[in-house]
């Protein structure tokens, strides 16, 4: 049972009944749920959006089984209850302020969170600049520094640099002294991306696996960060070195390849993998928490690699919020805050 009254018996939540285009999202009043064992309430002071609150709306990607299924996958903001601990578990103080990764649900003034997937809000950082780490963070670190954190020297392309996902997979290489390559969309996509340590490559004006050879002298890369799929699926087998690795986080370019040349994750070891976040479980999610409490917080409160943000949206304009990622001209993060707050 939980220990504590709420301030509020409703909250504002982001809702819709049919997926469908950005208007079919409106804001309703909803019931503050209670925390229940191991989660805490989140009074939310931020939210990120994400592309794949963009395909749930659309109804191209449902929620998991359980899951909350409501839009908003990442909080920034106070603990105001807690649910009982599980055995063993440490649950972060009432009146804290913290930065979650949640199951559904963050676009709303109030959000229930697994107390595992609650990570302290750096020292220095704003309520906005907290939204923004969650899901990039847990993203990038689960698919590219586990289970093993990558080598100094290891030369990995990223996909989308200037995405959400890409201006935190850029600069994270970066810190662990890696070589990373971007491919971006635009001259002033590619400047950002250089501007973060990459090198940079406008994948409309040329091959990017052509020009990738150019860059690594012939070597290619040892690894992968992809969130196109079918479309780059041979070009990217073509630009991994000998044991790399392809890891595939999402598949803008579709799901199927109309051709890839097998024959090179033989001749090379290579290995393709991939993963969705939002799917793995509390212990998974736990693990990746507390590797980034570890390696990660520290050079966020250093400043050595920082969340980029776009735009901010009061929560009441969430239509906008999403138009604008689906528009593709932002570079890292768009992130609403509640109405009060603006
Ligand atoms: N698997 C997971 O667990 C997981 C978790 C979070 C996000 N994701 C995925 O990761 C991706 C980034 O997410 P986000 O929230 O950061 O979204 P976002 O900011 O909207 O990023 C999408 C990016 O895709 C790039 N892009 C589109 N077509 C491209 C192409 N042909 N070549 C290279 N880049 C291309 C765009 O770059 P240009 O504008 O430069 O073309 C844009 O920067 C999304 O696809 C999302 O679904 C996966």
């Amino acid at each position: 049972m939980p220990t504590q009254s709420l301030p509020h018996a409703t909250m504002q939540a982001v809702c819709y009944t049919q997926p469908g285009a950005a208007e079919v999202m409106h804001l309703e009043s909803l019931p503050v749920p209670q925390p229940g064992r191991g989660e805490v309430l989140v009074r939310v002071l931020a939210a990120g959006v994400n592309r794949p609150d963009l395909m749930q709306r659309q109804g191209l990607y449902p929620p998991p089984p359980g899951a909350n299924p409501r839009l908003g996958l990442e909080v920034a903001g106070e603990v105001i209850a807690t649910g009982p601990a599980l055995e063993g578990q440490h649950m972060p103080a009432l009146g804290s302020r913290v930065c979650a990764l949640a199951n559904g649900g963050g676009y709303a003034t109030y959000c229930l969170v697994p107390a595992g997937q609650c990570l302290p809000w750096p020292e220095g950082f704003d309520a906005i600049q907290a939204a923004a780490l969650p899901e990039t963070y847990f993203t990038v670190w689960s698919n590219l520094f586990m289970p093993t954190i990558m080598a100094p020297g290891t030369r990995v392309l990223i996909h989308g640099g200037a995405s959400g996902i890409g201006t935190t997979a850029i600069q994270l290489v970066k810190a662990f002294g890696g070589h990373p390559f971007a491919t971006a969309g635009s001259t002033e996509k590619c400047a950002l991306c250089t501007s973060l340590g990459a090198k940079a490559i406008n994948y409309k004006e040329e091959d990017f696996a052509e020009r990738l050879h150019t860059l690594t002298q012939g070597r290619g890369v040892n690894l992968i960060l992809d969130m196109i799929g079918g479309a780059y699926l041979d070009r990217n087998l073509k630009s991994l070195s000998p044991d790399g690795r392809l890891v595939i986080i999402a598949l803008q370019g579709g799901a199927k390849a109309e051709k890839a040349d097998l024959a090179r994750i033989m001749t090379r070891r290579l290995t393709v993998t991939g993963s969705t976040l939002r799917a793995r479980d509390a212990t998974a999610k736990g693990r990746i928490a507390r590797q980034l409490q570890e390696h990660v917080w520290p050079l966020l409160a250093e400043g050595q690699v920082r969340p980029l943000i776009h735009a901010v949206f009061p929560l009441s304009q969430v239509v906008a919020a999403h138009k604008a990622l689906e528009e593709g001209q932002h570079c890292g993060k768009i992130i609403l805050v509640p109405d009060h707050t603006q």
